[in-house]
């Protein structure tokens, strides 16, 4: 009989601990910070607010935040503030969640697909740069899975080329890249601080910048009470009050109040997740075949929270093995909680290839300027095509517990060594991914 679980041997995690993984961690601080709203009856007030912004500006080491009830939302602020909107294009990466670049296509502007490097999984920048028209008017770099993007190629093309940039921090809140700020490089920087997110706040997104004219010009968008704030930017006459994008980005102060105390703890919580994840990745480092989606190559460098951590799975080094039969032996292991895959690259949605979203146009609403044919076609961004079939799914650790941790290290290292076991009865399935948009 195999030693592996899933051939009936015994299993390397004999218990599932929920209190390793659960998220966010709420404190007895931040139930009365959010009872304390909800009896003042202040939920659609501005002060707790205004004060988160001010500290997480402050943490961010920029001038301006701006706090919206989503991070779709404050994405789309970002991109109207640098000035996406009718007849121009917003480069983005394929490999990402729809938020960041659909919101483009609501302000008038086309969306093109950029390929993702193979080891950072974010913006490559020689496909950025190829993808550039006249019409570009900006790019949206996402660290992905909380890996920071390539900045200093991305940014020097960028500025050679007048074209300006939005980072989206949703993954990655409170990450370095080479000593730097994840969000602050750019000229824009946008963030979801949605549950399952590293910062997170229940539902909420933020902005931030260190330019007066980008804040300015977001307020104009969904802030429409404050528009009256407003002193550089020069509104046309007559623009009134109300909000140019037709939206509403007022942030409930439940969460805001959430974040204020969120603010207080998240770097020691992120800092706890990282020695686990470490300790874990250290245990198994040594695996030939298995390697972790990790910004190693630079100083400096983090992945802040470890959100939805990956290791990169070669299945030559496991003879061919599929990844999800590797993923199904750890599971059997006890190995709860993992995904394996990402994102569907964006490029092979539908709506972005075939739909006239708004009506009207008589062709797909991608096919903006170009009435041919707009689906980007197979094989066209290799890097994000192939991503999906080489993540295998890690527990996402929030404590540092290393009894406990080395179950799971054992875990992957007996999978890992038994892999010839399961060439029997592997079905060779694909991984299972995001689908989102078909
Ligand atoms: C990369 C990325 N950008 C933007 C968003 C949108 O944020 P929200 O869900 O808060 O609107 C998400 C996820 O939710 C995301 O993963």
């Amino acid at each position: 009989m195999s030693e592996l679980a899933l051939l009936g041997g015994p299993k390397a995690v004999p218990a599932y601990d929920e209190e390793m993984f659960h998220w966010p961690r709420v404190t007895p601080e931040m139930e009365e910070a959010v009872l304390a709203v909800l009896r003042s009856g202040d939920m659609s007030g501005i002060g707790i607010t205004r004060e988160f912004e001010k500290k997480f500006a402050a943490w961010m080491g920029v001038k301006y935040a701006l706090a919206s009830p989503n991070g779709t939302g404050a994405l789309q602020e970002a991109m109207f503030a640098v000035g996406v909107g009718m007849n121009c294009e917003l480069i983005c990466p394929s490999l990402t969640y729809w938020a960041s670049c659909l919101p483009a296509v609501g302000l008038g502007a086309r969306v093109v697909f950029a390929d993702v490097e193979p080891d950072t999984l974010c913006l490559d920048p020689a496909s950025f740069e190829a993808h550039i028209t006249p019409r570009t008017k900006a790019v949206v770099v996402v660290h992905y899975l909380g890996h920071p993007a390539d900045m200093d190629p991305i940014m020097e093309i960028a500025k050679r080329h007048g074209i300006k940039v939005i980072e989206d921090v949703s993954h990655a809140q409170g990450g370095w890249y080479k000593g730097r700020r994840l969000g602050t490089m750019g000229d824009v920087g946008a963030c979801s601080m949605m549950s399952g997110k590293s910062f997170s706040i229940g539902e909420g997104g933020m902005l931030y910048t260190n330019s007066k004219a980008v804040y300015e010009k977001a307020l104009t968008f969904g802030h429409y009470e404050r528009i009256g704030e407003i002193k550089d930017l020069k509104l046309p006459e007559g623009a009134g009050k109300l909000p140019w994008g037709g939206c509403k980005h007022r942030i409930n102060q439940i969460a805001s109040a959430m974040g204020l105390c969120q603010l207080g703890k998240y770097e020691r919580e992120i800092a706890e997740i990282d020695r686990a994840m470490k300790y874990f990745w250290n245990g198994i480092r040594d695996i030939e075949g298995l390697r972790m989606h990790y910004p190693e190559k630079w100083e400096n460098s983090t992945k802040a929270g470890w959100y939805e951590a990956k290791l990169f799975y070669d299945a030559q080094a496991f003879g061919g093995l599929s990844l999800t039969r590797f993923a199904e032996a750890l599971r059997a292991e006890g190995v709860r909680d993992i995904a394996c895959g990402c994102n569907t690259p964006l490029h092979h949605s539908t709506l972005f290839s075939r739909i006239d979203i708004y009506g009207g146009l008589g062709r797909p609403t991608a096919n903006l300027f170009d009435p041919s044919d707009a689906a980007v076609p197979p094989g066209a961004l290799p890097a994000a095509e192939a991503a999906n079939d080489r993540l295998l799914g890690v527990p996402s650790f929030r404590r540092f517990r290393p009894e406990e941790l080395d179950l799971y290290i054992a875990a992957y290292r007996k999978v890992a060594a038994h892999y010839g076991d399961l060439l029997t009865g592997d079905r060779k399935e694909k991984a299972e991914g995001i689908f989102y948009h078909f």
